[in-house]
């Protein structure tokens, strides 16, 4: 939710700015802006994405900026509600990624001193009272007002007649990249990559004044220093490389990614021993994240035999009493706000915590006790797809290093279909799905999760209405529902679940709605029931969970493809949601 971005070093900082935002443009495309030092401040926003921008800040000169993308929270999308924001004399300039929650209550105060607003958002308090405390230390001046900001920020801050650029951390993500001779500043990693891999992820508390000559953090009035981290991640990984769409790159790099998280997990590490020893578990999670999550759950129960249920993340607080002695978060980014505030409350409650993430440095990493990488590489498509596959492959090698029932050849099998599975035909599926009105997707057991994210992935990116079912929980409500414009979706392998899922398929179709069956190899049965039958080669159910979802990846890109939809950026979201 908004990406920002700052530079001070020898190049064009808004050459340097717009790039990291293109870079970041998943956290949020409404709007961006980009202010820049040459010594006076001159400023450029477009509204709309930077993709689009038939204009450019390309006149912008100077060897220091800051930039921001807009994920709209205060204020339509607009340009005077794009950053960066300026106070009343236009010489100092704020990037802001977060919420102000009081700045309602800041604002009729400066009002009350005689300042004039030119936005609706919360951040435009910030260079109006900077202003208020300034004499001739930006620094000194930002220290001084950061107490009475409450919320959350990231912030990047500059002012004509010093060549210094100012950052502060509180709840929202901010990394800085120390390059030769010069400096870059991130939301995450990735603006970072193109000039350095080293990095310093900034702590809640932190501000830090930088100069081309180098550095200072300070957190609560005090001098710290923070180690520099090697960033894993290489420039080639967050491009597009010949791809039409991030979200396709992303689908086929899953036979890598899902072989490189089974080795990345072994058997003699903290993380594993955590879930070995607990009595019950609780995952935290949020959508996608969620979902997998789920099919963590089916596999902890029914073969480790170890209690665990899910709780959204945004729910987890409205259960005071809920104690188990572990709870794991679960987030791609590390960044959603909801998961890190229902860890931070498990931590308080007295459980143990794990974090699952596939971002370095994230702000989870720094709220669980334990963290465990799923090493999917950066995921720069809004809707998750690799991400989900490397939790899923991380859950399944959890379960084969605990139990006695070992997976290795389910495991085997999956790397070995997985590539074969990209090239499936779905073209009659698609014509099915793109003139639905209503996608229904229902599976049992392990299925049912596959049912929730294949519905997610479809509504997200083609804004067709779907949704995922319970097989059992159809004729307790939605089959009203069925008509010949609401597709039926699901995954029906012969599995103890087989035969009653023949049934439900069959009432169905006796109400007439389009059934699309994911089958191995297509059997007679489903052949007779099914409009369209999806086949899968014949692998165990794991094998069915990870290729059938695979399979529900492709049929909501296709489709949105083929309803002519931005893939990558749909409409409005954002990849990391860093407010509740
Ligand atoms: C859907 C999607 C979202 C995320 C959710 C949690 O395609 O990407 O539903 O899964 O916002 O994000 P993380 O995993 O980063 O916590």
């Amino acid at each position: 939710m908004c990406g920002i971005v700052g530079y001070t070093g020898y190049r064009e900082a808004a050459e340097v700015c717009r790039l990291g935002l293109l870079r970041l443009e998943y956290r949020g495309y409404d709007s961006y802006g980009i202010a820049t030092l040459s010594p006076s401040l001159s400023v450029y926003k477009h509204v709309g994405k930077i993709s689009d921008s038939a204009t450019s800040s390309n006149h912008l000169r100077g060897d220091t900026g800051i930039g921001h993308t807009r994920w709209a929270t205060h204020g339509v999308p607009s340009e005077k509600n794009a950053h960066p924001h300026l106070d009343a004399k236009k010489k100092i300039a704020v990037v802001h990624n977060g919420i102000i929650e009081n700045y309602a209550e800041l604002r009729r105060g400066l009002e009350e001193r005689g300042v004039v607003f030119a936005s609706d958002t919360d951040t435009e308090v910030i260079p109006h009272l900077i202003a208020e405390h300034y004499t001739k230390n930006l620094f000194q001046a930002v220290e001084s007002i950061l107490p009475m900001l409450k919320g959350s920020y990231a912030l990047l801050i500059i002012t004509e007649g010093e060549d210094t650029l100012v950052a502060a951390r509180n709840g929202s993500p901010l990394v800085l990249g120390v390059g030769d001779g010069e400096y870059v500043l991130g939301s995450d990693a990735l603006p970072l990559l193109d000039y350095t891999r080293q990095a310093v992820y900034f702590e809640d508390g932190d501000t830090a004044e930088i100069t081309r000559d180098g550095f200072t953090i300070h957190n609560k009035g005090v001098s710290v220093s923070r180690n520099i981290t090697e960033i894993e991640w290489n420039a080639d990984e967050a491009k597009k490389g010949g791809y039409q769409h991030y979200m396709l790159k992303e689908i086929f790099e899953q036979p890598e990614v899902f072989a490189n998280t089974l080795s990345s997990i072994k058997s003699k590490s903290e993380a594993v021993d955590m879930i070995r020893n607990a009595h019950a578990i609780t995952i935290v999670a949020c959508g996608t994240s969620a979902n997998a999550s789920m099919i963590f759950s089916y596999l902890m129960e029914g073969i480790c035999h170890i209690p665990t249920r899910v709780i959204l993340a945004s729910e987890f607080k409205y259960f005071p009493t809920m104690f188990t002695d572990l709870v794991i978060g679960v987030s791609q980014s590390g960044e959603t706000a909801d998961t890190l505030a229902a860890l931070k409350l498990a931590k308080d409650r007295g459980s143990q915590t794990l974090a699952i993430t596939n971002v370095l440095g994230s702000t989870i990493t720094r709220v669980a006790s334990l963290v465990l990488y799923t090493r999917a590489g950066p995921e720069m498509s809004v809707a998750a797809t690799k991400s989900f596959t490397s939790q899923v492959a991380a859950f399944l090698q959890i379960v084969n290093l605990l139990s006695d029932y070992k997976l290795e050849t389910e495991l085997s099998e999956i790397k070995r279909y997985l590539p074969e599975i990209l090239s499936t035909d779905l073209s009659k599926a698609v014509d099915l799905c793109k003139n639905a009105t209503t996608l229904l997707y229902i599976g049992r057991g392990l299925f049912y999760p596959v049912a929730l994210e294949g519905a997610l992935k479809m509504k997200e990116i083609s804004y067709i209405h779907a949704e995922g079912y319970a097989a059992g929980e159809l004729k307790h409500g939605p089959f009203a529902l069925l008509s010949p414009k609401t597709p039926v979706i699901s995954t029906c392998v012969s599995n103890c679940v087989y035969p009653v899922m023949m049934s439900n398929l069959k009432e169905i179709k006796a109400r007439n709605a389009p059934i699309i069956v994911i089958g191995k190899n297509c059997d007679k049965d489903l052949e007779d029931v099914a409009d369209v039958c999806i086949p899968l080669p014949a692998v165990s159910e794991y094998g069915a969970v990870v290729l059938s979802s695979v399979i529900l990846q492709l049929l909501a890109y296709q489709t949105a493809v083929s309803l002519g939809n931005d893939v990558d950026m749909p409409r409005n979201l954002a990849k990391s949601v860093t407010v509740e």
